[in-house]
Parts: C-alpha cells; structure tokens; sequence
C-alpha cells in the first residue's frame, strides 16, 4: 500500500479486517515500528472521531503525531497558474513539498463545497497532496470518499455477525444540513467487496451516483427494505442529482425501534438524536455505535502500519 485514499487501496480486505481484529487484542505489538516517524494530520473541516483516533493509532506504533487545523494557517491555492493576486497565500505545491519534509505521512481531512459536482468528484485537495507530497497521503474523508470509516464498518460487522452472510442494509435518514456523500459511497463500496447481502435504502431524488451503487437493489420503501435485516447502517446525505441540495426532511424515514427489529443499528457519528436515530434505539442494545466508534482505532492502526511497513522495506 502506497496511499491509502480509497477502500480499493487494500489489496486484500479480508485478511486485513482479521489483522485489524488480531491488532485490538494486543494494540502495542508494533509500538517500536514507528519509532522515530512523524505523522502530520490536516483538517481542513471538524473531526472528533477521525482526529482522536488516528493520533491515538500512530501513537499506538511508536509514531510522533503534528496537527494542523488548515484554518490557522495561510489560505491554500490549488489552480495551477493562477495569480495569486486575491485571498490565497500559498500555493499547494509549495505546501505539500514543505509538510512532505516534516511528516512520513500526511493525513488529509477536506470535506466537498457541495456546491460544484465536478470540482467535488475530482478530489482537487486530496489528488493536489497525493501529486505534490513525497510521502504517503492517508484520507481522513474528502470530498467522495471515507475510507477509514468504511474499513472500520467493515470490521465491526466482521466482529457482531452471527450469520455467514449477514443481510446489510444502508438507510437514509433526515437530518436538517445537506451532508456529503463519502460516508454512504465508501460504505457501499466496501459492503460489496464482502460476502454480505447489501441493499440501499432512500426517498426518491437521493439516489446516489450509478458508478458506486452498480447492482447493488435500491428500495424506496423503507419498510421493505428493512425486513429482517440484520444490521441497518443508518446515514443522511444531500441529494446528488440535486446536488448538495435537501429535499427531504421526511420524519417518517426516522429509524425508530420498531423499524430496527432484531438488528444491530449503526452510523458513523456524529448523529442528530431523534432527527435521524430515535433515542430508543441509541439507547438500546441494538446499537453498536459505540464499539463501532472505537474500531475507528484498529482501522486507522492497521493501514499506519501496512503504510510504515512499505516505507520501511
Ligand atoms: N465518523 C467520523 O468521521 O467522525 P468525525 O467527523 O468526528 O471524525
């Protein structure tokens, strides 16, 4: 592994889950492996999780860890000849060529503008740190993808089923803000490189783009949908043909506990309660959000290590 900006940057997902799950029973079995390599972390938007768990999985190999929230430092340019005659003070080039000489590895959060589809789906500021840096660029989320995320789902669905082929359902739900939709894409495309039964769930006008959903059934009866599911991955995202915009704030699209059945509910987080999850159900033992939360760790530790092992050979 070279970089890690995508799920398909593992060459082999399920023996990596089973060394992610091998790591959690002993996370200090390659504390020394990152002795003396530095990882820089760069947000350009919010992070709890994202931020919390990756520094704690650099640290975890030995690794030193810098963060720069990209506010607090000049505003970056990333059109190539541009004249540099307005708010931007530093080009990307210099940028990632500088930060390549402090880190071994740079880690990149920068979310879409959900305002322009084809400057989003072209990944400017994780593809412009990709060309720019010497190092290996591990994605935090952009624009289209969060593939830490989806690594992590992936390995708390290994851990909780109980079936050999679990049926998994991916369900939308309202939120007030138009969120992205990196979460759901990764998800999905993670879900159908594994021996799961995947299916999508959402209100018309937020299908999501036909390249990442390829066969997997869509259903706009959520009802339907979630019958006799055994785990319900429930995510927001803005309309994409519309795109970035909110269509729906349809209530009735709620995951509520008597929706959830039997099966374990997850979501990424940061979750609105009873926006998007009915408190019954956070509450519950059907949800798995915490434990899948501190998968975040093992997931994030897992590609480090894999990243620090190419370096190293
Ligand atoms: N799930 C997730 O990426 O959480 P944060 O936005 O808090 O990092």
């Amino acid at each position: 592994m070279n970089n890690y900006t995508s799920i398909h940057d593992i060459k082999n997902l399920s023996k990596t889950i089973q060394e992610a799950i091998t790591l959690k029973a002993n996370p200090f079995q390659f504390d020394t492996l990152g002795k003396h390599k530095t990882l820089v972390m760069l947000f350009f938007n919010s992070s709890l999780r994202t931020r919390l768990s990756t520094e704690k999985a650099a640290k975890n190999l030995g690794m030193d860890v810098m963060i720069l929230d990209i506010s607090n430092t000049w505003n970056l340019e990333f059109k190539d000849g541009t004249v540099m005659n307005l708010q931007t003070a530093e080009h990307i080039k210099e940028a990632a060529q500088v930060i390549s000489q402090y880190a071994d590895i740079i880690a990149v959060r920068a979310f879409p503008s959900l305002k322009n589809k084809e400057e989003d789906a072209s990944e400017y500021i994780l593809n412009s740190f990709k060309t720019y840096a010497s190092v290996p660029i591990v994605n935090m989320e952009s624009a289209t993808a969060h593939p830490l995320q989806a690594l992590t789902d992936a390995i708390t669905i290994t851990e909780h089923a109980i079936k050999k082929k679990p049926k998994v359902v991916l369900s939308w739900a309202p939120h007030p803000k138009a969120l992205p939709h990196a979460v759901a894409n990764s998800f999905i495309k993670t879900m159908q490189l594994l021996d799961v039964d995947l299916s999508v769930t959402h209100p018309k006008g937020y299908d999501l783009a036909s390249e990442i959903i390829k066969d997997t059934p869509v259903f706009y009866n959520q009802k339907k949908a979630l019958q006799d599911a055994d785990f319900v991955y429930v995510k927001n995202w803005s309309s994409y043909d519309q795109y970035g915009q909110v269509i729906s704030q349809d209530p009735n699209w709620m995951i509520t506990k008597e929706k959830i059945g039997n099966a374990s509910c997850m979501h990424c987080l940061p979750v609105r309660r009873n926006m998007v999850i009915a408190d019954a159900v956070l509450d519950s033992e059907n949800s798995i959000v915490i434990p899948q939360a501190n998968n975040r760790t093992f997931a994030a530790q897992i590609v480090l290590k894999n990243l620090l092992e190419q370096l190293s050979s």
